[in-house]
C-alpha cells in the first residue's frame, strides 16, 4: 500500500481478512474492519483520541490493541503490525 496522509482510512483485503488501515495524527493502525459484537463496519467509526466507536452499537475499543472499552461488544478487535518502509505501509497478518 502507497502512503496513507493524515486523517485517511482505507480497507484491505488480505487472506480473507477486511482489514482497516488509519492514519490517526500521524500514527498508522490496523485493526479488524469488522465488529466483534455483529459484524458492523468499523470503517464508518467514529476516530477520537485513541479509540474507535463502531457505528452501529457504540462499543469503543483502542487503535492500538484492539481492546472493547464498553459494551455491548465483549471481545477486542484483532489489531496488525504495521511496518513503513521508504513511505510504504505494510500490514502483517
Ligand atoms: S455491531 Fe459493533 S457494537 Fe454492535
Amino acid at each position: 500500500m502507497s502512503e496513507l496522509p493524515e486523517g485517511e482510512r482505507v480497507i484491505v483485503e488480505v487472506e480473507g481478512e477486511s482489514i482497516l488501515v488509519l492514519n490517526h495524527e500521524g500514527k498508522i493502525y490496523a485493526i479488524s474492519n469488522i465488529c466483534t459484537h455483529e459484524d458492523a463496519e468499523m470503517a464508518s467509526g467514529i476516530v477520537i483520541g485513541d479509540t474507535i466507536t463502531c457505528p452501529v452499537h457504540l462499543s469503543r475499543f483502542r487503535l492500538d490493541s484492539g481492546e472493547v472499552l464498553n459494551p455491548p461488544a465483549t471481545r477486542p478487535l484483532k489489531t496488525y503490525k504495521v511496518v513503513i518502509r521508504e513511505q510504504e505501509v505494510f500490514v502483517e497478518v
